[in-house]
């Protein structure tokens, strides 16, 4: 483990190995704050980067003897596309509820409504939840243009005065949601997605932040080398000391 600024920064030789000491380290650290209070409170990214310490940390109450309490625990997420369904398997709130609410049925899994009627009010729906209660874990995946959720270079706030906010897609960050196979054209990944911002991720007790693959290594860097400004959003990171950063071998491949 090394730091850059306040950032601490770990480099695993696969992501298997990447997914199992983080599913570890998640499982101690909630143990420990469920002993210190009666609930507590994550905020969960979505993304490829987080398929294989999803998989392995809900399966770890089928698995260890240290079993995660989660009817204490009250789940929230970064971010869901503008104007889509919780049934439409490209909406974040499917993604997450197949991968965690199914398999481990915490207390509250409060989701942000993609197809709400109102999306303004929405915001302030979800910002009033979260609000409510401090959060004591989030994790996040890097853009390739060094997004946190959705907030990308050109919307991102170091200072934002809002908790949630709609913000207008990178084009090329709709391009790569295509080429993933989470749309079946470009033309119908939404143009404009709901985003918890900067400071409500950096106002969490513990940010845990994942990248792999040889896609993320130039991004990556960027980050860790580059100011800390919006141009790169990710750099916030470097002013957070409950941030930690795992990256996998190609991610790292730069630094
Ligand atoms: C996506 C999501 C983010 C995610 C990020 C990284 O578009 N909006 O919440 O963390 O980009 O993606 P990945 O996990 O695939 O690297």
């Amino acid at each position: 483990m090394s730091k850059v600024d306040k950032l601490e920064v770990k480099v695993y030789e696969s992501e298997t190995q990447l997914a199992q000491d983080v599913a570890e380290i998640t499982q101690k650290y909630l143990q420990h704050t469920l002993k210190q209070k009666n609930s507590a409170a994550i905020l969960f990214a979505t993304g490829n980067s987080q398929l294989q310490f999803l998989n392995i940390f809900t399966s770890l109450n089928s698995t260890s003897l240290n079993k995660i309490d989660w009817s204490r625990i009250t789940c929230f997420h970064l971010d869901e596309y503008l104007g889509i369904s919780s049934d439409s398997p490209a909406s974040f709130h499917h993604y997450l509820y197949e991968k965690i609410e199914k398999k481990v049925k915490p207390k509250k899994f409060n989701y942000i409504q993609g197809d709400a009627l109102e999306p303004l009010s929405e915001c302030q729906r979800y910002s009033s939840l979260l609000q409510a209660q401090p959060i004591d874990l989030c994790f996040l995946g890097i853009g390739t243009n060094g997004h946190l959720g959705f907030n990308e270079p050109w919307v991102a706030d170091f200072q934002d005065p809002h908790m949630v906010k709609l913000v207008k897609l990178d084009a090329l960050n709709r391009v790569q949601q295509f080429k993933q196979g989470h749309f079946p054209s470009l033309e119908e990944v939404p143009q404009y997605a709901f985003t918890v911002t900067i400071p409500m991720i950096g106002a969490a007790k513990k940010i845990i932040c994942l990248a792999m693959g040889t896609s993320k290594a130039e991004i990556v860097k960027q980050m860790l080398y580059g100011e800390v400004s919006t141009n790169c959003p990710a750099s916030y990171l470097r002013y957070q000391d409950q941030a930690s950063l795992y990256l996998d071998e190609d991610a790292g491949k730069l630094i």
